[in-house]
């Protein structure tokens, strides 16, 4: 057991707006980083939170006609629901309008400032409202118009602080070229040097109280809030600054879209600035679309993460977004692609084998498990042994490395070949047999089956975790202490008494299945 620390977050989500699939995909996936973290043995601490000042906020409320803080404290809960919807396990959820955030802002704010991090300017440029930052010449399209994800944008003229980013710019370029890991996937590290190839211009990392009052007031000027990234990359800082042996944190993850430069550009040099380490590693992820659009509330091309949940099942959803998609790339999300997966996986692969395992130990074998009889293993389980042998060592190395789709996929392939085993071993044939070799031979196939379940079960469990729980619960397993342990080929079924049924995953009704 490693007992190493292991500090894991994901992006702060934006409460002007209700959870979607994009959300509940980041939330999923690094729940499944920290799961199998713990099963490895280190001490996890896993953030995940909102993110709540800002114009959007703001502007939303002010629609609604409500407090910001009330609206607030409103789709916060719809976040903290998502997360318990989906079993994620995080220990902490951080509001960037808890004092315990404003306090560490505003003082990593004053450092800085007494650093002479921090300065005053005059600054004459085009603003976008939508995105909250000043725009440059170049982020125009060849035909000189503003590109659409700016929203309207005028020319304004403010006084406002910056802080000086371009001074470390070599410094980050130094760092990533000596941290080739810095980021995953390692191709978008190539994407955050180019963008360093072009010089930095200092961040403005105030807003006037005329233009926006809901942020966090600089603490050496209350005439102006912090800017809303300064404020929310912070939050993952703030979260440990009671645990500091968490620091720094071992990855961030977040999706595609606030790689750069926020994560991959301000964060580190606001914590070089500050004299704090920067964190370990980015991990970042892809977005996912639709049946094959963009997805968007007002056209209906939209996933309510909590809403399939309760029609699927939470470990369906978790399963197949992971299966789906391969971390790092885009993905598709459509309920044919679902049910087809949901089907053929879930219900018939593994549910199958769950239910063999079931009815033929209570056939066969009055509902224990018995002792492989060692007279009569043969080719066949040799196969089987040696195939698990490979998909284990070949599932960590995967994890490790989060390729958690393609994980999936050999651990199925394991529980394919266990149902095919089933089929040639064909236990309900040794069963009609009285003779002493075929009731030899029929223990050493439940036996086996029932082996081959318990550890592809556990192999799952940080994809299921409920899922996972109830085939232990149905096979009488009780899990090892340590999960290495519980990956060798071993005996510790025999004599385990077996559920009679299990429903796992119930066959969706028709018209379901016929919906697109
Ligand atoms: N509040 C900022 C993050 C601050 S982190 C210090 C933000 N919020 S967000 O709500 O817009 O996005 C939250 C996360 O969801 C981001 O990592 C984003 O990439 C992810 N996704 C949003 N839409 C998505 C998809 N369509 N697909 C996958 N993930 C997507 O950005």
């Amino acid at each position: 057991m490693s007992n190493r620390n292991f500090y894991i977050t994901t992006a702060i989500d934006y409460v002007n707006g209700a959870p979607h699939l994009g959300h509940a995909y980041e939330k999923v996936l690094s729940d499944v980083i920290a799961r199998f973290r713990r099963l490895m043995g280190d001490r996890v601490f896993f953030l995940t939170g909102v993110d709540e000042h800002g114009q959007k906020v703001q502007q939303s409320a002010r629609a609604r006609g409500i407090d910001p803080q009330q609206f607030c404290d409103e789709i916060s809960q719809q976040f903290r629901d998502l997360c318990a919807k989906l079993d994620i396990s995080n220990d902490d959820f951080i509001r960037t309008t808890e004092p315990r955030h404003k306090t560490v802002v505003r003082d990593l704010l004053q450092k800085l400032y007494d650093k002479g991090e921090i300065y005053k300017a005059d600054y004459k440029g085009y603003y976008s409202t939508r995105q909250e930052q000043f725009l440059q010449e170049k982020d125009r399209n060849p035909d000189g118009a503003w590109p659409e994800i700016f929203g309207e944008v005028t020319e304004i003229t403010e006084s406002n602080y910056f802080f000086k980013l371009r001074q470390y710019q070599d410094w980050l370029i130094e760092y990533l070229k000596k941290n080739e890991d810095f980021i995953f996937p390692r191709y978008r590290q190539k994407q955050v040097l180019e963008f360093l190839a072009e010089p930095l211009n200092d961040l403005c990392i105030s807003r006037p109280k005329e233009r926006l009052e809901w942020g966090i007031p600089l603490p050496f000027d209350e005439n102006f809030v912090t800017y809303v990234w300064f404020d929310a990359l912070t939050n993952y800082y703030t979260a440990v600054t009671d645990k500091l042996e968490f620091w720094p944190a071992d990855i961030h993850v977040i999706g595609k879209d606030i790689l750069v430069p926020p994560h991959a550009v301000y964060w580190p040099i606001m914590l070089k600035a500050a004299g704090i380490e920067p964190p370990r590693s980015i991990l970042a992820h892809g977005w996912w679309s639709i049946n094959g659009s963009k997805m968007s509330k007002s056209t209906g091309n939209f996933v309510e993460p909590v809403a399939f949940a309760d029609k699927y099942g939470t470990d369906a959803l978790r399963y197949f977004v992971i299966r789906e998609m391969s971390v790092g790339q885009d993905s598709d999300f459509s309920q044919t692609q679902f049910l087809a997966r949901y089907n053929a996986e879930l219900a018939n692969n593994l549910g199958n084998l769950v239910n063999r395992t079931l009815n033929m130990t209570n056939r066969f074998a009055a509902g224990a498990i018995p002792a492989a009889d060692a007279s009569t293993s043969g080719d066949l389980e040799k196969e089987l042994h040696s195939l698990w042998e490979k998909t284990r060592d070949e599932v960590l190395a995967l994890n490790e490395g989060f390729q958690f789709h393609i994980a999936l996929e050999r651990t199925f392939a394991f529980v394919t070949a266990t149902n095919a085993y089933i089929e040639k071993r064909a236990p309900w044939k040794l069963g009609k047999s009285a003779a002493p070799a075929d009731q030899a031979a029929l223990r050493t196939s439940l036996a086996t089956m029932a082996e081959s379940l318990r550890l592809a079960n556990t192999l799952l469990y940080p994809v299921m975790p409920a899922a996972t729980a109830k085939i232990n619960a149905v096979l009488g397993n009780k899990p090892a202490e340590n999960w290495r342990d519980e990956l060798n080929w071993g005996t510790t079924l025999t004599g385990s008494k077996v559920a009679e049924t299990a429903i796992l995953f119930p066959r969706p009704t028709t018209s379901d299945s016929e919906k697109k």
